[in-house]
């Protein structure tokens, strides 16, 4: 398995990290691009600091060095890097956190970077593109652009957490977005399954 995973600027980093962690267990590989936006939000968020032109993908994997050695990390300037080329075939490409800004540039495109060129790439070629866009509330434009994108091939997937397996840290409740997009990578998770008899235990379901 062959996936390209880009970080932009947008809040949910965390969510990143996770899905290319699970991605690199499942032993496949990983093109990864961050925007330079991207390394103030992670940085923010998680305390971790990367630079864009020249990240350290171990420290993507909580310093696992065996994990990063499944990542391979691409300038976002760099244009003529392999992923930006249709010629090569990949198993899908995933925005994680996408901004409202690098969606706008896809939605136009915009293919300004290595970031979007990738992700015009996946477009035209047909092939997997997840965005997983995160803003609050969201404004006509961006509304509209999902819609553009949408009907384009691509699927976003706002980050939206469930709670209906209660999770009790941080960490599961990312896995909720994160198993879901594994699942539309085609890739075996340990994700636990809505089945109905969680009413019933909260003895919710005879009284619905
Ligand atoms: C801490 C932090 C959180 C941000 N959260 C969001 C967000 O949730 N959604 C969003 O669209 N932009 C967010 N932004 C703004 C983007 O980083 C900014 O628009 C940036 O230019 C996006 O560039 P990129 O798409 O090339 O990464 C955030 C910025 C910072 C510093």
């Amino acid at each position: 398995m062959n996936f390209i995973v880009a970080l932009t600027g947008a809040s949910g980093q965390l969510y990143a990290l996770r899905l290319l962690r699970k991605l690199a267990e499942a032993d496949a590989q990983v093109s990864v691009v961050l925007s330079e936006p991207a390394c103030v939000s992670l940085a923010a968020e998680t305390g971790i600091k990367l630079n864009a032109h020249a990240p350290d993908t171990s420290k993507l994997c909580g310093g696992n060095v065996a994990l990063a050695a499944r990542l391979r990390a691409w300038k976002p300037r760099d244009i003529g890097a392999p992923i930006a080329s249709g010629s090569n075939a990949h198993d899908g490409m995933v925005i994680v956190p996408c901004s409202m800004g690098t969606l706008g540039r896809i939605a136009h495109g915009v293919s300004d970077d290595l970031i979007a060129r990738a992700a015009d790439v996946a477009l035209k070629e047909r092939r997997k593109l997840l965005l997983v866009t995160r803003e609050m509330p969201l404004s006509l434009v961006h509304l509209r652009n999902m819609q553009l994108v949408t009907e384009a091939g691509a699927l976003v997937m706002h980050a939206c957490p469930h709670f209906y397996h209660r999770p009790q840290t941080v960490e599961e409740v990312v896995d909720t977005v994160v198993e879901r997009i594994l699942d539309h990578l085609g890739v075996a998770s340990d994700a636990r399954r809505w089945r109905g008899d969680e009413l019933r235990a909260a003895e919710l379901r005879d009284e619905a």
